[in-house]
This record gives structure tokens, C-alpha cells and sequence, in this order.
């Protein structure tokens, strides 16, 4: 989605928000701009990567003027196009503005202006948001954006320059994110940390409804009253190197590379002897024992973590546990009360209709437990308890370490609970603690035969359906290979519970049809056999993922990958990666952008 940058201080702005704006490209986009004032404002935006407006403009050389701000833009409103990119000038150039978001009422809001004789040229609506400070301007500035955000619905995250003021910029957001970087001498805006990571790790994060006036030696924060707002500054902790591609040819393998440290970093601080150490949450034992129902909400990857978080909490908590995408969780009325304990999963901490999931939620007086990725992030802030994941940064649009340390943090939660209301015994715990301690050298030990997965990729990376299966956590974690498979190679490719195949699907097998066959769940092998012998007869080509020592696998299978041993619902960390390879390899092999896949955002702030 749109990425924000945005600089005052004594440097050239240009070079700085060109170089913030690509840490952002992550995001994904399709264009991207910058304004910065000199004597007056100056755009410079196109359409396509980054790299041709930093042609445009010499690198910013070009560009004079140390205050300014950029964007890179994932369209919503109207294509993909130089006049449609942001920064946008209201009508008399007073403002220019950026914006993350989408303006909900903006039809409404362009009438209106249009019939005062505002004049628009891009099919966007933020320009909308430009004119309404344009049309609502008293010269004070402050004043004004407050009165323009007024009349906004939905959401946005805007960076606001105004001819009238050379010292200070201007800030706001609602439902989109932004934070602000505190250097010395010099601040910036920016949508995300690795933005601003190398200039500086000292932010404020900027909350609903506040608005920052920016200037080189000040940051001021103020309620829609102007009445100044105490922030509290945030030091992120994140390796500067973990933000940047270190000689790896994309940012998605180098985090594959990175899940044993990410998975250690986020499970060893949690672990004692023996027992489950959430300092982080603040649930009594009585809180949990009221509980009778889970939710678990997410978008995406973090879906699909919380489907394994079923299979696992439900047999080991023996409580209902649902689970369900968050775009659909909130406009269904959920049947969730003060007896529900709702666990939402986000990497960024922003994706909009988790956010909005939460609220629902929140409004019903669950009580919320969020697992997060990016520290001080809305949904972070606005749960009752939260639980983070160490992963640091993740920059690939397909999440590969994120989800493999939510994982780690839903095992942990089931183990806390069951520990803390007597479902396990204390041997139990310790048994399954020792073998949390193996999980990042384990996660390595797959690591090190990415070979053989390369090797596969090569042979099959032109197949135009591949298909995964699974029974039990073995099927949750299907589906996130599948994704990873479609998403950055874009090959079809479907997840089935393997004993549903037969109910439709299996028509769609074919001579050498790829099938990818998870089958480490202990109890299950055998029915998940059979499964694979129905596909196998109808010229299906079977590559299994099975655990170490199972020699039963082979006579069904036509490649076998064999994983390390450990507790069944442990597995799924160990399975998952070989999974994310596999899409990686194959999305290489057919000369593919690996880390921005086409029409995919990473941080998915709007609806
Ligand atoms: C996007 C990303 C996915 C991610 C999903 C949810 O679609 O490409 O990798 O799983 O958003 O994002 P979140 O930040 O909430 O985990």
C-alpha cells in the first residue's frame, strides 16, 4: 500500500525522501512523487518504479530545498498514472499533500467543491483533500487541517506542505499509519521503521486523530482542541542490516535464511525450566478460566497461522476456537462477549480490516490478545494484551519469518493456557519446552537441504496447477504453501483437506498434475495415504513432506522431503519452510520479482 516519507532539516530533502521512499517500496506501488519547498513547492512524480523518478531528478540532486515529502502510491482511486501519482497541489498550489488511505465520502466532498468552482485534474481522492484545505484556508494552518480532517470519512494518513509556512510540515492520521523520526536537527514522517532506520531510532508513533506540526528543531503534537499531547518516545531496537538485502538476490530468501534467529529471539525469552514465561500479558488464571470460546483473526498469512492455532488449541485446551479472515469477521456481527477471548494476528499491526476487526470486538467487550510483528502498531495499541513477535523487519510482500514466529507465538499462548488451567501436566510442559529449545536449530537443519528443493523447483516450475494437501495442521499449513506458490509465482495452485479432494477437485488432477502431500501427522498417515494413492492413480506426480525415519512415505511418493523429528504440533514449523522455498525457487526459476509480486501490497491499510 502507499508509503508516506517525509524530511525537514538542513540537507537536500529530494536524495533523503527518494532514499526513504525506497526502503518503502516494499509496500508495493505503482507510482511515486516527491514535493519540496524551495521557494515555493516543487513536484516531481511518475508512473512506474521508483528508480524513474530518481532518473527524473538526478537522484534528487536535481531538487532544491530541505523540507519536503514523497510518496509511493498503490492505486485505488483511478489507474495507475504521473497525474494521478501524489504528491497533489490543491488548486492554487497553496498545499501539497500525501496521502495513505482512502477517502470514503470523497464523491460527495468533490460535489461539493466543484460547485464552489473547484477544478480537479486527477481521478483521485486525495486531490480532494487538498482542495478541502485550499477552500477551508484562514491563514492558520494548523486550524485548517484540523477543520478539512473534520469532514473526512475513512482513512488517512496525510504529510501536508503549505506554501505559507517554509519551517514546518504537517501530519495527521486516522486508520492508516504513520510515525515521526526524531534527529538531530532534522525530523521526518515515514509510513513504516525501515524508512527511517538508518537516520534514526528514536520515534513518536503517531496516534488516531493527532496532528504534528515539523519542523528541524521541534515536533509538536496536538488534539483536534490544539490542546499539546505528551508523547512518549519509542527507541526501535531493529538491526539496521536486517532492513537491507546484505548480498542475498531478495529480501524473501534472506528472511527464509533469517527464521532460525527470528523463531529463537521470539520463543527463548518466553522460556524458563519449566514453564511458559507472558510477561507480556497481563490474563489472570481466573480471566482464562471464563473463557468459553477463542476467535483467532487475521488476514492472509496470519489467517492461515491461526487455522494450525485451532487444531493445536482446540485439542489441547478443549475450547471452540474459530477462525476467521478478518474482511469477514467484521461485518458479520460476531457472537463474541466478555466470555470470548479474540486473538487477532498482524504483522504490520495495520492491515485495515484487522484493525477494524479488533473494534468490532472490542465494542462486544472481548477481551483482545494480539500477536504483532511491528511494535507501537495500532492494532499493538489498541489490544488489551499484546504478544510480539521478534522477527525485525520484513520487507518481502510474501511473509516467510513473520509467520513462522506467529506460529511459535501460538504455541506458546496454548501452552501458556493450558499450563495455567491444568490441562497439561507439568512433565508434559517440560517435555514440550525442551523441544520448543530445538525448534530454531531444527528450522536450520531444513534450511541446509534447500537443495533438494531447488533441485524440484527446477523441474516443475512451468506446471500450470499445483495442488497441496493435508489433513489436520498438516491442511492449515497447505494452505500457506499454496499461497506462497501462487502469490510470487503465479501459478495456480489450491490447498485441500485431502480427504475433501474427492468431493470435486480431484477432477482437476491430470497426468503429472504436482501434488504436493503433507503428511507428518502421526495419527493421520495413513488415511493421508490413501488420499495420495486416489490422486497417484489419476497420473498425479507426488512430492510428501514426512518425518524423519518414515520409510512408508517412499512407496507412494515420487520425491520425498524428509523433516526433522518433534512434537506433531510442532510440525508445522518445521513443514511450512520447505514450502516458502519451493514458491521462492520456483518464482526464480520463471524470472519473477520476488519480493513485489504483481497487484500485492505488504501492508494492506485499506478495505
Ligand atoms: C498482505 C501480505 C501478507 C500478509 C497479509 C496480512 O496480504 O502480503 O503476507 O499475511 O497482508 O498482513 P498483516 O500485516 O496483518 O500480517
Amino acid at each position: 500500500m502507499c508509503g508516506i516519507m517525509g524530511y525537514v532539516g538542513s540537507s537536500k530533502a529530494a536524495p533523503i525522501l527518494l532514499e526513504g521512499l525506497a526502503k518503502l517500496e516494499y509496500r508495493g506501488y505503482d507510482s511515486a512523487g516527491i514535493a519540496v519547498f524551495d521557494k515555493d513547492i516543487n513536484i516531481a512524480k511518475a508512473k512506474g518504479r521508483l528508480q524513474i523518478l530518481s532518473d527524473m531528478v538526478d537522484g534528487g540532486e536535481k531538487i532544491e530545498g530541505c523540507m519536503g515529502i514523497g510518496h509511493t502510491r498503490w492505486a485505488t482511486h483511478g489507474e495507475p498514472s504521473d497525474v494521478n501519482s501524489h504528491p497533489h497541489y490543491s488548486q492554487n498550489k497553496t498545499f501539497a499533500i500525501v496521502h495513505n488511505g482512502i477517502i470514503e465520502n470523497y464523491l460527495k466532498l468533490k460535489n461539493e467543491l466543484m460547485e464552489k468552482g473547484f477544478k480537479f485534474v486527477s481521478q483521485t481522492d486525495t486531490e480532494i483533500v487538498a482542495n478541502l484545505l485550499e477552500y477551508y484556508y484562514n491563514g492558520n494552518i494548523l486550524d485548517t487541517i484540523i477543520k478539512a480532517t473534520s469532514r473526512l470519512e475513512g482513512s488517512y494518513a496525510l504529510g501536508i506542505l503549505c506554501q505559507d509556512d517554509k519551517n514546518n510540515f504537517y501530519a495527521v492520521r486516522k486508520d492508516s499509519p504513520l510515525i515521526i523520526g526524531l534527529g538531530k536537527g532534522e525530523n521526518y514522517i515515514a509510513s513504516d521503521i525501515p524508512a527511517i532506520l538508518s537516520r534514526t531510532r528514536s520515534v513518536y508513533m503517531l496516534e488516531e486523530n493527532e496532528f504534528a506540526i515539523i519542523s528541524s528543531d521541534s515536533v509538536k503534537i496536538v488534539d483536534s482542541n490544539k490542546q499539546p499531547i505528551e508523547k512518549t518516545v519509542r527507541t526501535i531496537n531493529w538491526d539496521v542490516s536486517a532492513a537491507e538485502k546484505g548480498g542475498y538476490d531478495s529480501f524473501m530468501f534472506k528472511e527464509i535464511m533469517e527464521e532460525p534467529k527470528a523463531i529463537r529471539d521470539t520463543i527463548h525469552p518466553r522460556l524458563s525450566d519449566d514453564s511458559i514465561v507472558l510477561d507480556d500479558i497481563t490474563l489472570t488464571k481466573e480471566q482464562l478460566e471464563k473463557f468459553n470460546k477463542i476467535y483467532i483473526v487475521g488476514c492472509g498469512s496470519a489467517y492461515h497461522v491461526g487455522m494450525v492455532g485451532k487444531y493445536i488449541m482446540e485439542k489441547h485446551l478443549r475450547i471452540p476456537v474459530e477462525v476467521m479472515i478478518a474482511s469477514e469477521f467484521r461485518y458479520c456481527d460476531p457472537i463474541v462477549d466478555e466470555k470470548t477471548l479474540v486473538i487477532m494476528i498482524s504483522q504490520s499491526g495495520e492491515t485495515a480490516d484487522t484493525l477494524a476487526a479488533l473494534r468490532e470486538c472490542k465494542k462486544r467487550n472481548a477481551r483482545i490478545l494480539s500477536i504483532v510483528n511491528v511494535v507501537g502498531s495500532s492494532i499493538a495499541n489498541e489490544s488489551n494484551d499484546v504478544i510480539y513477535t521478534w522477527a525485525g523487519p520484513e520487507i518481502a510482500v510474501a511473509t516467510t519469518k513473520a509467520y513462522s514466529t506467529q506460529l511459535t507465538v501460538i504455541y506458546l499462548i496454548a501452552l501458556y493456557i493450558a499450563d495455567k488451567l491444568g490441562k497439561i501436566t507439568k512433565e508434559e510442559l517440560k517435555q514440550y519446552i525442551t523441544a520448543l529449545r530445538k525448534l530454531p536449530d531444527q528450522v536450520q537443519q531444513v534450511i541446509d537441504k534447500k537443495d533438494e528443493i531447488e533441485a524440484l523447483a527446477k523441474k516443475y516450475y512451468q506446471s500450470s496447477n499445483v495442488f497441496f494437501l493435508g489433513r489436520n495442521y498438516d491442511y492449515a499449513v497447505a494452505m500457506e504453501g499454496s499461497l506462497k506458490l501462487k502469490e510470487i509465482s503465479y501459478i495456480h495452485s489450491e490447498a485441500y483437506a485431502a480427504g475433501e479432494l474427492k468431493h470435486g477437485t480431484i477432477s482437476l488432477i491430470e497426468d503429472g498434475t504436482l501434488v504436493v502431500s503433507l503428511a507428518t501427522c502421526d495419527k493421520l498417515f495413513d488415511k493421508m495415504m490413501s488420499n495420495v494413492k486416489e490422486v497417484k492413480a489419476r497420473g498425479a506426480v507426488i512430492f510428501s513432506l514426512a518425518k524423519e525415519g518414515n520409510k512408508a512415505v517412499e512407496q507412494e511418493s515420487d520425491y520425498v522431503f524428509y523433516l526433522p523429528d518433534t512434537f506433531d504440533m510442532l510440525l508445522p514449523s518445521l513443514t511450512v519452510t520447505p514450502l516458502q522455498l519451493f514458491g521462492y525457487y520456483v518464482a526464480k526459476a520463471r524470472g519473477y520479482d520476488i519480493d513485489k509480486p504483481r497487484n500485492l501490497a505488504k501492508s494492506v491499510t485499506v478495505e
